[in-house]
């Protein structure tokens, strides 16, 4: 915000009021004010072009990344609310997690720690992740007292509990179901204390909450990762190959990619499993590649660099990956 009132004159010159005092500023030295004010405004979204740069790493993920900058205009409207006394929004930010395996849910979580750390929404920004077996004790007490300890250890951060639904499996009398009463009851006590995010398979996640009536509300926000298509499984191989210092030779990439459209479509999406594949092949291509070149006592820094076609050991993957998906 300009902390000068600025006016034109009709003689080319400009009148800024500061304090009351009136000057008169050159045509210089009006651009050089009218930079300075871009600038300021620059530092003030510096935080949101970090946040732009993070999200950006990843591939995909419009839903996501659009979740987050529209969390950062509240935030930041919110701030200029509050230097006009307007009341302030406190909405809670716990958040649902709908996806295959492999489609970033971990990796978005531990993003948005990071991101809401920068952005004053969370002391510390670290992420707890945690299953049921976490949560869900041997006798009366123990749960509640486990899910107390759990929170208590993502406070300033996020708790992230994958596959949430597992609470509900056995029904009333289970012990997963004082999980979620203490869940909730934490979620609310000190709802801007730590972020909730539960994850899982979109319809076991969506049976859940129709389970139970009263949690839909408090999770304001939803996203959905949907799988990856094979384009975008190649990008996150080339970020993943770059990331590591390597490359791919050009049929090595041509390899990879017929793999990734046999595999996706010979296997059931709730089976297959997107990133976490891909990042599965590549690290063996690379312990492939250095055995290759052990072999051929070669070190040269292109040869060090390079995945060709024969590290990505395919066939064995394919083999091996036809028997596990294989009904029982
Ligand atoms: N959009 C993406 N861009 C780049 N890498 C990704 C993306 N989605 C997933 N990955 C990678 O795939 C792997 C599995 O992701 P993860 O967050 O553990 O999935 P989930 O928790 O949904 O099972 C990680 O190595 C992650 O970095
Ligand atoms: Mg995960």
């Amino acid at each position: 915000m300009l902390e000068r009132a600025v006016t034109y004159k009709n003689n080319g010159q400009i009148n800024i009021i500061l304090n009351g005092q009136k000057q008169v500023l050159t045509n210089a030295e009006a651009e050089a004010e009218y930079q300075a004010a871009l600038q300021k405004n620059e530092a003030k979204h510096s935080i949101l072009k970090e946040i732009e740069k993070e999200m950006n790493t990843l591939v995909g993920m419009e839903e996501m990344k659009r979740n987050i900058k529209e969390i950062y205009a509240w935030i930041f409207v919110n701030q200029k609310r509050a230097e006009q006394g307007l009341k302030v929004g406190k909405q809670a930010l716990h958040m649902m997690f709908k996806g295959n395996p492999g489609t970033g849910k971990t990796t978005v979580a531990r993003l948005i720690g990071k991101l809401f750390f920068e952005m004053n929404v969370l002391s510390k920004g670290h992420l707890i992740e945690a299953e049921r077996a976490d949560l869900v004790g041997e006798y009366i007490g123990h749960t509640a007292q486990k899910t107390r300890d759990l929170i208590k250890k993502s406070l300033g951060g996020i708790l992230f509990i994958d596959e949430a639904y597992s609470l509900a499996r056995g029904g009333e009398k289970d012990f997963g179901k004082e999980a979620i009463d203490t869940l909730v009851k934490h979620m609310e006590d000190k709802q801007h204390e730590f972020i909730l995010i539960l994850a899982g398979y979109s319809r076991e996640m969506t049976h859940f909450l129709s389970l139970n009536p009263g949690l839909q509300s408090r999770f304001p926000i939803s996203i959905d990762f949907p799988d990856y298509s094979v384009t975008q499984l190649m990008d996150i191989a080339k970020r993943m190959i770059a990331e590591r210092e390597y490359q791919l030779s050009q049929e090595a990439e041509w390899k990879l990619k017929d793999y990734l459209m046999t595999v996706k479509s010979t296997t059931s999406p709730i089976k297959f499993s997107n990133g976490r594949f891909v990042r599965n092949v590549i690290e063996k291509s690379i312990r492939a590649q250095a055995m290759r070149l052990l072999m051929g006592d070669q070190y040269l820094k292109n040869d060090l660099m390079t995945i060709k076609s024969q590290d990505l050991l395919i066939k064995d993957e394919t083999a091996a990956h036809e028997k596990t998906s294989q009904p029982v």
